[in-house]
């Protein structure tokens, strides 16, 4: 249960999951050889991990370099993109190198871009340290960064050589980071895994208490993911189910300057989606009932007081999903599955929504 693998035609790598760094630098030694090793971190993963895995990492490569940007999601942006070509320019980085990203989402989503792009494209490795990135951000390929206030705007599909989960790095991640990750692993259970939601349960606190539990954890809520990425990479079809409460919730985070975490705006987006449903009569009020109650007893939100809707809608119709005067939806009809459903863009939503 320490290994995934994911198995495209033409290409494949390996998720790994351990609970040190200890055998990291066979791994990579297994996928890449090559004179650089460029690590982009962020400043408190660069306090935190930063000089432990380098250690590991001269076992194979004398030439090792980090960049840390600023934490947080103001950082997944065009300046700092530059800054890290700047970087990677000054270290005269070519294509046999290679880059890690060592990190949560916002650093695999940004150094995962910057790798795609910088020239045309150079090995990339995901490191992720929070458990969001380690359940979701981490499998899959997609890397981006926000452009004027949305999210994800620009960006491209691009998949990593390896993806290296190191759970005993969870010990030191804030419990609220912690509980953004069980909101992502709240949509994989809702989407295709019901039996999931005693699992969530389960590890609902941090890290450090759940040893037992939490490699199976990141396992599962790995594999649904693996399923969904190996049917459909480039999201043209079952692939948008991973979207499942995330229209909302990036018209959210957008909205509010990113003063919400990703994946608090996750939770809120799960609940609107249920209203959503409840309201087009595909699922049972009951339902929504339970969904709330668990986001709760989990210590995620589901509600912002005084939020205005209608620029929430606003934003939505501006979301890259959308098109003209719909929005297509990933509704749940019950817990493990959900449909796609197109819904109007009016003030209508709003109320739905706000109700
Ligand atoms: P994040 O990367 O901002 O990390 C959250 C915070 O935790 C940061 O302050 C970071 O410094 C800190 N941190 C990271 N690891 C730590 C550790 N082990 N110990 C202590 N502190 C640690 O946020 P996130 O929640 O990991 O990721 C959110 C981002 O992921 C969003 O930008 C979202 O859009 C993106 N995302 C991408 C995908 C995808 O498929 N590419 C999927 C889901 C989310
Ligand atoms: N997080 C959505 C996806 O990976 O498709």
């Amino acid at each position: 249960m320490n290994r995934l693998n994911m198995n495209f035609p033409q290409y494949k790598y390996d998720i790994v999951i351990q609970n040190s760094f200890s055998n990291i630098s066979s791994e990579i030694a297994s996928v890449w050889s090559g004179d650089k090793i460029i690590i982009i971190t962020d400043d408190i993963v660069e306090k935190l991990y930063l000089d432990q895995l380098s250690v590991e990492l001269h076992n194979i490569c004398p030439a090792i370099y980090s960049y840390a940007i600023p934490n947080g999601e103001d950082s997944k942006c065009f300046l700092v993109l530059n800054q890290i070509y700047d970087f990677l320019l000054s270290r005269h980085v070519e294509r046999t190198d290679l880059i890690i990203a060592l990190g949560g989402g916002v650093i695999g989503d940004i150094a995962g871009y910057a790798a795609a792009t910088y020239l045309r494209g150079i090995s990339f490795i995901q490191i992720p340290t929070t458990l969001l990135a380690q359940i979701d951000s981490s499998v899959g390929g997609k890397v981006a960064i926000n452009f004027h206030g949305y999210k994800n705007m620009i960006g491209a599909f691009y998949q990593p050589l390896l993806v290296y989960i190191n759970t005993d790095v969870l010990k030191t991640l804030p419990v609220r980071e912690y509980k953004c990750g069980l909101a992502e692993a709240m949509v994989h259970s809702i989407i295709a895994d019901s039996s999931l939601l005693e699992c969530i349960c389960e590890n609902a606190c941090n890290g450090n208490d759940t040893k037992d539990h939490i490699q199976e954890f990141i396992y599962r809520n790995c594999r649904i993911k693996v399923d969904v990425v190996l049917q459909d990479e480039k999201d043209k079809g079952i692939r948008k189910i991973l979207n499942f409460g995330h229209t909302v919730g990036h018209a959210i985070e957008g909205l509010y300057g990113y003063q919400f975490k990703h994946g608090e705006c996750v939770s809120i987006g799960v609940v609107a989606a249920f209203k959503l449903s409840v309201h087009f009569k595909l699922i049972n009020v009951e339902k929504l009932i339970y969904i709330k109650t668990i986001l709760s007893d989990l210590g995620l939100p589901i509600k912002i007081e005084g939020i205005d809707w209608l620029n929430v809608v606003k934003r939505i119709q501006f979301d890259k999903k959308s098109k003209s005067e719909k929005v297509e939806f990933i509704l749940p009809v019950d817990i493990g599955e959900v449909i796609s459903y197109e819904v109007d863009i009016n003030s209508t939503l709003a109320e739905i929504l706000a109700d």
